[in-house]
């Protein structure tokens, strides 16, 4: 495992880029393959995760490769194959959208059941009652989905709980349903809306998507087309709390400031001064970080996915701030910032947190994508230095989080584990061309 050794105390000065939205990417990436004729896909973030969706959909027959340009090329037509491996599929939930694929383009789909991950149980009972509502057959065998359809039929759905996953996944399955579905309860996040808007523009019907109550009007084809998709509002809030922790100043590119509004609301109530632009937001640190009682929520709620590296900023915040998780359990990082010195406690699903005035480097592990990035964070401000071991978790959503640290001056350095030199080499090297030589 990759390790990144950070000697904290450095204020990040700069502009920084924002990448293209990984939670967008993937399902989008899934939704090329539902047409008939090549998608050309751009601001599509190099990370993990992109590839490894990228790797299932080849595996199931689609052609897909990044070109010259960065921009990623989907070509569906190949795909025949219903049956997605377990070796690729458990090592990422968002795997399980091909399952919606799968039915609306093939009527069948074998996929593992994907397991939990360090958020705790994730079930996907809201997708699978979904699809049944769509008239799909649904088995569970020696750990996979067996899902068949001869014909997936429109139907009204009320998901149980605001859910992307399920969102995402029946309108997938639905936009080449024979009917009308609605989809009541749905989740609003802005890559819902991103998916609708490229669904749409491949010939799907769809409407009402932001809103809680989704329609969609099934068709029988889609047409692949060209689209690029929308900025990543998590790591836009990761850079703008990175700010506050090192007392920084940062300009942000490529950002959808109304896709933060909770986030630089939190942020200005932690002392930040935050100044919006089109696509930019200028972000000044006041100083000491100021206490804040936070809870996360769905879409336009606090996002969960910031909840941890927005703690780690409350860790030298001056007073005590509460924090509540109402999504995941996603609180064991608390265990690392505390080997750095925070004084943190968890009772159930919050956590209260009394500011210290400084954190200590030390050996810590990322347990999850997001808990890596509150790490990073903690580091970066901890007199010291740390190191941090599981960055492969933190490369899943971020596009060289440790690069672009280092061009605001973070002092950064990723330790290879021997089989990569660095992550760019490793991008440039066996994921890039990997991806690009399945191209034509
Ligand atoms: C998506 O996960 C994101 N992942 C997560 O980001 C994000 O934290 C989450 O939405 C919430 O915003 C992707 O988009 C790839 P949910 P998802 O379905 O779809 C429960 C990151 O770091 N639930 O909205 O899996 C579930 O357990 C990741 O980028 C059921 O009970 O989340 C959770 O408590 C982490 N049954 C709640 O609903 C179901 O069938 C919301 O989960 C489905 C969900």
């Amino acid at each position: 495992m990759a390790k990144l050794l950070i000697r904290g105390g450095t204020p990040l000065k700069g502009m920084v880029n924002i990448s293209g939205a990984k939670n967008s990417a993937l399902p989008i990436i899934v939704a090329a393959c539902l047409a008939d004729g090549e998608s050309i896909l751009e601001n599509i973030p190099q990370d993990i995760d992109v590839y490894t969706i990228s790797l299932i959909l080849r595996e199931l027959g689609a052609e897909i490769w990044f070109d010259e340009k960065k921009r990623l090329h989907v070509i569906p037509d190949g795909l025949e194959r219903y049956q997605a491996s377990y070796d690729l599929v458990r090592k990422m939930r968002a795997s399980f959208y091909v399952t919606g694929l799968l039915l609306a383009r093939l009527g069948k789909a074998e996929v593992p059941l994907p397991g939990g991950c360090a958020l705790g149980s994730r079930p996907v009972d809201y997708h699978l009652k979904g699809f049944q509502s769509l008239g799909a057959k649904i088995n569970i065998e020696h750990g996979f989905v067996k899902a068949e359809a001869d014909e997936l039929m429109g139907s009204k759905i009320y998901i149980n709980r605001s859910s992307v996953g399920t969102t995402i996944n029946l309108m997938l399955a639905a936009s080449r349903a024979k009917g009308t579905t609605i989809l009541e309860n749905a989740a609003k996040e802005p890559e819902v809306v991103d998916l609708a808007i490229y669904l749409n523009s491949m010939g799907a019907r769809i409407r009402g998507a932001g809103t809680d109550v989704i329609r969609i009007d099934g068709v029988d084809t889609l047409k692949g087309t060209e689209y690029g998709i929308i900025a990543d509002r998590i790591e836009a809030g990761t850079f703008i709390v990175a700010c506050g922790i090192t007392n920084g100043e940062l300009v942000l590119g490529n950002v959808v400031p109304e896709h933060l509004r909770s986030t630089i609301l939190k942020c200005e109530e932690a002392g930040l001064e935050i100044e919006e632009g089109t696509n930019t937001l200028r972000v000044r640190s006041t100083g000491r970080p100021l206490s804040v009682d936070l809870e996360t929520a769905p879409y336009p709620g606090f996002p969960t996915d910031l909840q941890q590296p927005f703690a780690a900023m409350m860790s030298i915040a001056d007073g005590t701030s509460i924090i509540r998780e109402t999504i995941f359990d996603r609180f064991r990082y608390v265990d690392e910032l505390r080997r750095m010195g925070a004084d943190i406690r968890v009772d159930r699903d919050t956590a209260i947190i009394r500011g210290v005035s400084e954190l200590t480097g030390a050996q810590v592990e990322a347990t999850d994508l997001r808990a890596g990035a509150a790490l990073v964070l903690a580091a970066l401000a901890a007199k010291g230095e740390t190191e941090i071991s599981g960055v492969e978790l933190v490369d899943r959503g971020y596009e060289h989080l440790d690069v672009k640290l280092r061009q605001l001056g973070a002092d950064i350095e990723r330790i290879p584990d021997g089989e990569e030199d660095t992550f760019e080499e490793y991008l440039e090297g066996p994921l890039l061309e990997s991806l690009s030589k399945m191209g034509r």
